[in-house]
């Protein structure tokens, strides 16, 4: 396993993604609320480019106390990565497949040191 330099923090706004090619490997790197994520750049559906599509909030039913629907809200603390082909939505939290949790994109560890963004590969 080797480290991979990606960029020093503050060259990377929330909401940018990066891609890599590493080894024969296509590796996404997203930064989201400060935080980085890696994930192979390969949806599990056909191949197609899961890090390049758009990240938005899940969805959840808002039901009260009594079973009553209230509606849609959004879930701003799960952001699903929606590979840009046909829509598979992965959590970006870990990877795995909103509707199939054992379909999971390949995960990279991702460090900060001195300001700067490595992804293990
Ligand atoms: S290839 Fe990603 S949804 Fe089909």
């Amino acid at each position: 396993m080797k480290e991979v330099y990606i960029c020093r923090q503050e060259e990377m706004a929330d909401g940018n993604v990066r891609i890599l090619r590493v080894d024969g490997l296509e590796i996404g790197v997203i930064r989201h609320k400060s935080r980085f994520y890696a994930y192979r750049n390969l949806c599990l559906h056909q191949g197609g480019p899961a890090c390049e599509g758009v990240r938005m909030p899940g969805v959840f039913d808002d039901v009260d106390e009594e079973g009553r629907f209230l509606g849609q809200k959004y879930d701003e603390d799960d952001v699903h990565i929606v590979c840009p082909w046909h829509g598979y939505e992965y959590h970006l939290s870990d990877g795995t497949n909103v509707c199939d949790p054992r379909l999971r994109l390949q995960k990279f560890e991702v460090s900060e040191r001195g300001g700067n963004v490595y992804v293990s590969v």
